[in-house]
């Protein structure tokens, strides 16, 4: 092996939760074992196998409490029941039991920045102004215009449109929202609401489950006074307010606190969900291990890459607007927090998909017929040779892409979309006078980028419905899944995008220094090539992948320390298996991802 030119600066301690393979579930789409067309526990028990053979470790359910699910199970109505669509306690239990004797474990969502309005608090908060639990939730009274028009406290736009604040005609004061009405949020500020949600973790973890997933946690601080945001759309109503209430004052405080009392007393792993922030410093501070708050957080500066609208949005949660990328955009961001955490010792997460993003293949890769399972595969090897814990999204395993530009706006069921396309459609009938405006480059934006695009039902095989409920689906399925595209086709063809992953996880499995090697971007200025090496100890790989259809040839110099005997252990083109590298130069034919140990 060729000596390196790297120092190796980091030597990450080991633990399970980092290099475990995360699989995210969502289970209304996930499989219904009772044909009412809503997935549920007993069809997630039903396909742990599949789940093991794939070679995951980890399961993280999306939120199965009960729910009116005015945001798909994001507004909770009660932290410690199960929705019966999804099944009962019981069944959890079942479930955590068979996740267990598998050898793998079970997470769950965390949604503690807000409740459903029909939770028992909320419903007490807003009985009246002198409910012991009216301070529980964030309450404030109007303001008024100068012709005396009542208007919301301040100008805080929701991430899901309009103003974040509700009217309450019963008491006279808005309440707040960031994301829907019906998803009030609590006032962290209050000990109280600490204790009742420290509570409730302790409900699940007692129950046997090995850690969490929590929503927004980065929002549970809003700056206070709650002051106007800046206008930075004067053509908007209301303005995007991220700056006061994403990182605020006491968020960490809060984590430190959650984690002293309720996360240190087990062994658990934990994930925060942190939108609306790229800078890596803010990032850290959730995750560095002496800070003790938690193990690693989802930032979002991948998935903004192809956010359309001004340069400096990151009111990024659901923006619908796309704009192209560029590959060396993509490099840069991957590069750069490979290295920060590595040079500053904390731990991140790998993911590409998840309920809340289109398809990865749909906008990193080429979904078109002759390159959509390639570049699948070469989307798989970027994300399992990285740095990280992996997180792998349902669907994601076979190469799951967007519905087609022709299903129609009934398709969409989100929330985010729906409320997006209402909102805009009234600025539109304003603007131009007309009854029923132009909204096709609306729905374009949606078809590449809505969230309903992860949501629709895994697909297992040929029969009615991708064989993912007897009934009619919640959701419709999309049409590929006929065409092969479903997990019993995939798992029969040893050449499809399911074998891929599988084969891409166990040699993720078997060498290490795809989870803790250093990281050394190559060709950083390439408009067509992702290249990387790993290091580890004298332990060394290189990923060559190429981002397009044309053919491309590289030379990877010298600073690439490559050697020559290393060989390819993984590539979406059989008959390079095995090949050594020999010199620095490489050839990649379309969507051609290679894989050297
Ligand atoms: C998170 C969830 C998303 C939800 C929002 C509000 O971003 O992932 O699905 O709509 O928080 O809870
Ligand atoms: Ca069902």
């Amino acid at each position: 092996m060729a000596s390196s030119a790297v120092v190796t600066t980091f030597n990450p301690t080991r633990a399970w939760w980092k290099s475990a393979c995360i699989y995210q579930i969502y289970p209304i789409s996930f499989f219904d074992s009772n044909g009412d067309g809503i997935g549920d526990l007993p069809g997630i028990l039903a396909k742990l196998d599949y789940l093991k053979d794939l070679g995951v470790d980890v399961l993280w359910l999306c939120p199965i409490y009960k729910s009116p699910l005015a945001d798909m199970g994001y507004d909770i109505a009660d932290y410690e029941s199960i929705d019966p669509r999804f099944g009962t306690l019981e069944d959890w239990d079942r479930l955590l039991e068979g996740v267990h004797k598998r050898g793998m474990k079970l997470l769950m969502d965390l949604v503690v920045n807000h409740t459903s309005d029909q939770h028992a608090w909320f419903k007490e908060s807003r009985s009246s102004k002198t409910s012991p639990k009216r301070d529980w939730y964030i309450w404030r009274s109007p303001r008024y215009d100068a012709d005396g028009n009542r208007m919301p406290p301040n100008n805080w736009e929701s991430i899901f449109s309009g103003s974040a604040w509700e009217w309450d005609e019963e008491t006279g004061e808005y309440y707040l929202h960031l994301f829907v009405k019906e998803q009030p949020d609590l006032n962290w500020e209050n000990p109280d609401v600490r204790a009742a949600v420290f509570k409730t973790m302790r409900f699940w973890l007692d129950r046997g489950c090995d850690g969490f997933r929590m929503d927004v946690i980065n929002m549970i601080s809003k700056v206070p006074g709650l002051p106007d945001a800046p206008v930075l759309d004067s053509t908007k109503e209301f303005q995007g307010a991220s700056l006061y209430y994403a990182n605020g004052p006491r968020v960490h405080e809060f984590l430190k606190e959650m984690n002293e009392k309720v996360l240190s007393r087990y062994d658990v792993m934990t994930v925060g969900e942190t939108p609306c922030t790229h800078l890596p410093e803010d990032i850290a501070a959730y995750v560095f291990p002496q800070n003790k708050e938690l193990n690693m957080v989802f930032q979002f500066e991948l998935m903004d890459l192809d956010l359309g609208g001004a340069e400096d949005n990151l009111e990024s949660l659901t923006a619908l607007m796309h704009r192209q990328w560029k590959l060396t955009d993509m490099k840069k961001c991957v590069s750069k927090w490979q290295t920060y955490m590595r040079e500053h010792g904390y731990w991140n997460t790998l993911y590409i998909e998840n309920h809340d993003q289109a398809r990865s293949v749909s906008r990193f890769g080429n979904d078109t017929p002759r390159w959509r399972a390639l570049s699948a595969k070469v989307l798989a090897m970027l994300q399992t040779t990285q740095t990280g814990t992996l997180y792998v999204y349902q669907g994601e395993e076979i190469g799951m892409k967007n519905f087609p530009r022709s299903w129609s706006l009934e398709e969409y069921k989100d929330v985010a979309t729906i409320n997006y396309y209402k909102q805009e459609r009234t600025r539109r009938q304003k603007e131009t006078g007309k009854e029923n405006p132009n909204m096709e480059d609306i729905i374009d934006g949606f078809q590449r980028k809505a969230r309903d695009h992860a949501r629709t039902p895994l697909q297992w095989n040929a029969a009615p419905h991708a064989g993912f409920s007897t009934g009619t689906p919640w959701m419709r399925v999309n049409d590929d899944y006929a065409e092969g595209w479903n997990v019993e086709a995939e798992m029969k063809d040893p050449g499809s995008v399911w074998h891929f992953w599988k084969r891409a996880l166990k040699l993720r499995r078997q060498h290490e220094v795809f989870v803790y090697g250093d990281f050394v971007l190559l060709l950083p200025d390439h408009e067509q090539v992702f290249a990387f090496e790993r290091t580890l100890r004298g332990e060394k790989a290189l990923v060559v992948l190429n981002f397009s259809e044309r053919d491309v040839s590289v030379d990877l110099g010298a600073s690439a320390g490559v050697a020559p005997k290393m060989r390819v252990a993984l590539s979406n083109y059989d008959d390079v298996l095995s090949q050594s590298l020999g010199g620095t130069a490489v050839t990649l034919r379309g969507y051609e991802g290679r894989v050297y140990v």
